[in-house]
């Protein structure tokens, strides 16, 4: 890595508009060498920047910082290059930020694939109902589009946008397009490519209720002339949860959905599912009078977060770190997801919700549950949805004292964010204005088993909060404070792993070191992993790795209905617990703030403190 560096530098000072051409890492040429996932350079001008990818043989790549050519040169193996320029107020300097060599990768070996290889994807249709609302074009067509581009999509498929309004195949399109501008996390949109998805997109105007709208909807699943794109479809609903069963019982009537039958068919839900348990098991039962539980794959979007999936890698491919993983040695664990942003004008929905069932009821416990699980016999999906349920029937249950002592409930008044002034939460579009919806939550939970015995699980998530981010920081006991008391007082740090999920993934040690110099100084220092430097930016939508997932049948990422239940039995105790009890002053914080004072004391109780996890960059 050193010689581009002198490359560059022997090159005499570069300035804004100056070709550079160069090879790049010339080091680690012969055989199928990853090279560098990430290297950053910073010239005069411009910031130049190489992303995630693989070249093999006698490649090289060349690039010139002006208009943003890339040559690349690549024989074999795959390569995904983004490059990037932008003005930077800089003088002339280089920076490699990160860099790998082959001494970096002693085995050299292609990152192993964890579970079965995946089968090639049978042909299929799917369709949206709902198509006209905001996640089609905010998430679900930029997900296809993107798997489309990226050659992840089944070798023959179509996409059928369902909804009440008159559009064309055309205008729709149109919209699409004008949205993916707008949605899309590579830009710009890739004209040829989108062309060409384009023309798999069709439209269907129907009402839902309508049992004559199924029959059309029929008719052009059959008018695409093959039974794969009749038979194998994924019906997404982007509804109204309410119609989820009278949309599978006429898909059902118009002979498009079987419990056995030709090809396959699965219903794809979004959350809320349910807002109690018995909703939830009605809604559950609606779906399975046409469908079987297989068919069903109910979406937690933290599922498809490539640090959340990290979890079960990171804890079960790495021998020195499950040995640590119980009460033994762990003291307490926190899981923060921080919202920086209000409710904005989700007000109305965020009412019926609050922060309880909106984000603990899945994303928090579902972290929970794959940080605390005990290791799945195999690598099936039910293998794994079967031990997150046993960890999740292990918390220990909440009586109505319990709750209040260890359950503590939030909502923003005015404050600040950002420097700016924001309304408090009963001022937001929709609310009450003597609303008791909590916009703030914190838990402090047991699990009653061998591994977990005794430790506290502290969950939190709140709009308005300093920050967005969500991590975990698993707090290591501390150590007998006998040697260097003098030092450090009574604050030698305890031992920290936090999985930073997002932003500015990664994963960090924090142990205690040395200060440099005469004296014992000691001070925590930090051991870091960054999915940035060492994959490159390359993270895929959430939306991507499910919808994948979902064709191709696979029902990991999604939750089982026993998950969906016992999660929600969790919630309901709490929602019972605070019942007819308005908020009180200590509930109440200051938009922009970490909580109410109240969440603090949750911790103090047992001598812990919350970490505020580390800004982004
Ligand atoms: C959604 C909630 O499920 O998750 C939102 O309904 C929340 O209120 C969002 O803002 C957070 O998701 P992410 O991926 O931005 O952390």
């Amino acid at each position: 890595m050193r010689g581009v560096i002198q490359r560059l530098l022997r090159g005499g000072p570069v300035r804004t508009g100056s070709e550079i051409n160069f090879d790049v890492f010339p080091d680690v040429h012969g055989g199928d060498a990853p090279v560098p996932h990430l290297f950053e350079s910073v010239l005069d001008g411009f910031a130049l920047r190489i992303e995630h990818g693989f070249l093999g043989g006698n490649d090289n790549l060349r690039f010139h910082s002006r208009a943003g050519e890339v040559a690349k040169k690549s024989a074999t193996g795959r390569a995904i290059f983004d490059f990037c320029a932008r003005t930077l107020n800089l003088s002339a300097r280089c920076a490699i930020v990160w860099a790998m060599v082959d001494s970096e990768h002693p085995e050299g070996a292609p990152a192993s694939h964890i579970g079965t290889e995946r089968k090639a994807l049978e042909p299929c249709t799917i369709v949206i109902f709902g198509a006209s609302g905001d996640l089609t074009a905010r998430k679900l067509i930029p997900a296809f589009y993107h798997l489309y581009k990226e050659k992840l999509m089944p070798p023959v498929f179509r996409i059928v946008g369902f909804a009440r309004r008159e559009k064309t195949d055309d205008s729709w399109r149109t919209e699409l397009r004008a949205a993916l501008d707008q949605f899309s996390r590579t830009k710009p949109v890739n004209n040829a490519v989108w062309q060409k998805f384009a023309q798999t997109l069709s439209y269907c105007q129907g009402d839902i209720t309508d049992q004559a709208a199924y029959h059309k909807l029929e008719g052009m699943l059959t008018g695409f002339g093959t039974a794969p794109l009749r038979e194998n479809v994924l019906f997404y609903l982007a509804t109204l949860p309410s119609q989820f069963g009278i949309v599978a019982e006429n898909l059902h009537r118009a002979d498009l959905l079987h419990k056995n039958g030709a090809g396959w068919q699965r219903i794809v839900v979004e959350k809320p599912f349910g807002h109690d348990l018995a909703s939830a098991h009605s809604l559950n039962a609606e779906l399975t009078r046409f469908a079987n539980e297989q068919q069903i794959c109910r979406i937690d979007h933290y599922l498809g977060k490539e640090t959340v999936q990290n979890i079960l890698m990171f804890r079960f491919s790495n021998s020195i770190f499950e040995r640590l993983w119980n009460r033994n040695l762990i003291d307490h664990v926190q899981i923060t997801v921080s919202e920086k942003f209000g409710v904005g004008q989700r007000g109305g929905y965020y009412e019926e919700a609050g922060a309880l069932r909106d984000m603990v009821q899945n994303h928090l416990l579902q972290v929970l549950a794959l940080i605390a699980m005990e290791p799945p016999v195999s690598l099936e999906s039910e293998a794994i949805r079967d031990e997150k349920v046993k960890l999740l029937k292990s918390i220990r249950p909440l009586s109505p004292d319990d709750v209040a002592r260890q359950v503590v409930r939030g909502q923003y008044f005015a404050g600040t964010v950002d420097g700016k002034p924001v309304a408090g939460y009963r001022q937001e579009v929709k609310v009450k204005p003597d609303s008791n919806v909590e916009t703030y939550a914190a838990l402090k939970l047991f699990i009653d088993n061998w591994r977990w015995s005794g430790v506290p699980f502290y969950l939190r998530t709140g709009k308005y909060l300093p920050q967005s981010t969500s991590e975990v920081r698993v707090q290591f006991r501390p150590t007998p404070h006998v040697l260097f008391a003098a030092q450090s007082g009574l604050k030698l740090d305890p031992n920290a792993i936090a999985l930073r999920l997002q932003p500015n993934e990664g994963i960090y040690l924090r142990f205690n070191g040395k200060v440099p110099g005469m004296s014992l100084g000691v001070r925590p220092v930090r051991m870091n992993f960054s999915y940035d430097a060492e994959f490159g930016a390359y993270t895929p939508e959430a939306y991507e790795r499910l919808l994948l997932e979902a064709i191709a049948g696979d029902a990991t990422l999604f939750i089982r209905r026993d998950e969906v239940e016992t999660a929600w039995q969790i919630v309901d105790t709490i929602r019972a617990g605070w019942k007819d009890k308005p908020l009180t002053n200590r509930e109440f914080y200051a938009a922009g703030t970490w909580g109410p004072v109240a969440s603090d004391d949750l911790l103090a109780q047992s001598g812990h403190a919350w970490h505020e996890p580390l800004p982004a960059p």
